[in-house]
């Protein structure tokens, strides 16, 4: 059963096509990347799932509901969430204040509560913390849980927007290029926790120039040339692939 459908989707911007007669389902509990050359369009499919851009073109279905049309935040809490390419954290709160802000759409009290913190908004604020720190927890941060994000180095704010995108309980994952800038040692880990948040249950869509990484994690690998789909199947047959070798991943 696929968990998210997506059928002739396309998007122009002016006269440039970014994403031209794009179809493709993502099965339920996989790792399913997605590769392709700079400009390919990775990120516009990213924001056209969520709603930052609107289709051209084709839908959109998540759990078989139509969500083509549906506002940011209602995507949100039907359960996608996303990681960023450029780096969302906020400098002047600290690592827990910045992961329950990935909660808070989540959250019920109203604007009257919160103004005069009845006691039912400060259960509320505890139920939002103690949500933050259970992702800080599975993404091995809960150490930092109190330092400000300006004193952390870029690795641990990677893992930070990573748990963000967790608090929320989300049943699809987007993460847009969670490797770009990490050592080695940074992207081995990152591995490790792709894999944990997959067999916790949540269904990953990655964006990754790291072939390694994609290769070794990935159970379907979709590549992208010029907004269109070039292949799709598993990472063995993708490697092997003579249109994509000629296009995207080189010889050797
Ligand atoms: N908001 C926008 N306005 C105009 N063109 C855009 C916009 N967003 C993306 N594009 C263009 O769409 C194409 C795909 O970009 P993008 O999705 O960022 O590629 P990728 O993430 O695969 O590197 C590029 O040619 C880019 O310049
Ligand atoms: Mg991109």
């Amino acid at each position: 059963m696929p968990l998210l459908e997506v059928k002739g989707l396309e998007k122009s911007f002016g006269g440039l096509k970014a994403i031209t007669d794009l179809s493709f389902s993502v099965p339920e509990g996989q790792i399913f990347s997605i590769i392709g050359p700079n400009g390919a369009g990775k990120t516009t499919l990213f924001n056209l799932l969520t709603n930052i851009y609107r289709p051209t073109k084709g839908s959109i279905f998540f759990n078989k509901k139509d969500i083509t049309k549906l506002p940011p935040f209602k995507i949100a809490a039907l359960g996608i969430s996303r990681t960023f390419q450029n780096l969302q954290v906020f400098m002047n709160m600290n690592v827990v204040e910045n992961v329950m802000v990935g909660c808070h759409l989540r959250s019920k009290s109203g604007l009257f509560a919160s103004a005069f913190r009845l006691p039912s908004v400060i259960a509320e604020e505890k139920r939002v913390r103690d949500m933050a720190l259970e992702a800080l927890e599975f993404c091995g941060l809960k150490y930092y849980s109190s330092q400000p994000a300006s004193a952390l180095p870029y690795g641990i704010l990677k893992k930070l927007e990573i748990a963000r995108a967790l608090a929320s309980k989300p049943r699809l994952l987007l993460m847009d290029e969670p490797a770009a800038g990490l050592n080695d040692t940074e992207t081995m880990e990152l591995c490790r926790l792709i894999e944990a948040i997959r067999d916790s249950g949540i269904t990953v869509l990655l964006v990754e120039h790291n072939m390694g990484l994609v290769m070794e994690i990935s159970q379907t690998v979709l590549v992208l040339n010029y907004g269109r789909l070039l292949a799709t199947g598993p990472p063995r047959d993708i490697q092997k692939n003579p249109e994509v070798i000629a296009a995207y991943l080189g010889e050797g």
